[in-house]
């Protein structure tokens, strides 16, 4: 039985993820902050799909629980075959423009906590010589926009640490993966007015799974005509791009 570690397990995204690995009878591993929440998680998936499932405490603003839920996790289940890190939250670019504490708290939670996890996994990945590394970034990380900076700049943050580990890792038989989902339907954005952009958290959990499962190292865009409407956005050039409203 493979097993798989999930950072923000009590995710939309990543909720509909762990119900794919549980379909596939891998050993699930949930990590979050709510023990409520995940214990729910976790009921639920043992009751639904007869799942196998630990679950384990961290908080992305105490790196005091970083290292220690991937010890307590490993110890638990004895070797990990896959990682995904999830957590995440969206601020209130405008609330918080202003205010260092919670934009500080913001860069931590949204990047300097995956980082940190990314490295504990890979520590752990590096002399095994296999293992697969995801991580949920967003297409917000790949332009800076003045409706949500604070949060792009952490993903992007993230999004380049993790191309520099993929290049590491290619070369000792890790799968170092970056997700980046444009809009998609979770309790994150309850409160923006959904399109016909917005994608359902299953549609993506769905997606993850499937690349994990495959070992893909690279990026991928979900869903994927993301890409083009990245590259469009990512081309036009800043004399313009700074007078636009976005
Ligand atoms: N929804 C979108 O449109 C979208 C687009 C691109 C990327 N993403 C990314 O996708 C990932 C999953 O988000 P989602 O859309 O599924 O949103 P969600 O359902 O709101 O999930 C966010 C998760 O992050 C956890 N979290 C927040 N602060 C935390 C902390 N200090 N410590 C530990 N966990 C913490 C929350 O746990 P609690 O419930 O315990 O607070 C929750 O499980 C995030 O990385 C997000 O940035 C989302």
């Amino acid at each position: 039985m493979k097993t798989v570690l999930i950072y923000g397990a009590t995710s939309a995204i990543a909720q509909a993820t762990a119900v794919n690995f549980a379909l596939d009878k891998w050993k699930l591993l949930l990590v979050a902050k709510n023990e409520n929440k995940l214990n729910d998680l976790a009921n639920d998936l043992k009751t639904r799909y007869s799942a196998d499932v630990s679950t384990f405490y961290f908080d992305a603003i105490d790196d005091a629980t970083y290292q220690k839920s991937f010890d307590e996790a490993l110890a638990n289940a004895g070797a990990i075959d896959a990682v995904l890190i999830a957590h995440g939250t969206l601020p209130d670019q405008e609330k918080i423009a202003s205010n260092l504490d919670a934009i500080n708290r913001e860069i931590v939670a949204n990047g300097v906590s995956v980082v940190n996890l990314a490295t504990i996994a890979a520590n752990y990945f590096e002399p095994l010589g296999k293992g697969m590394i995801a991580v949920i970034s967003s297409v917000a990380g790949d332009r800076g926009r003045q409706s949500n900076y604070i949060y792009g700049a952490a993903k992007g943050f993230v999004s380049t640490y993790f191309q520099g580990l993929r290049n590491r890792m290619f070369h000792k038989g890790v799968s170092v993966l970056t997700i980046k989902p444009g809009f998609v339907d979770t309790p994150m954005t309850s409160h923006v007015p959904k399109n016909f952009l917005f994608a359902s958290y299953p549609a993506v959990g769905k997606k993850i799974f499937e690349a994990m499962k495959a070992g893909k190292s690279g990026v991928i865009y979900v869903p994927g005509f993301w890409r083009l409407i990245m590259c469009i956005v990512k081309s036009v050039p800043e004399s313009l791009f700074m007078k636009l409203k976005m």
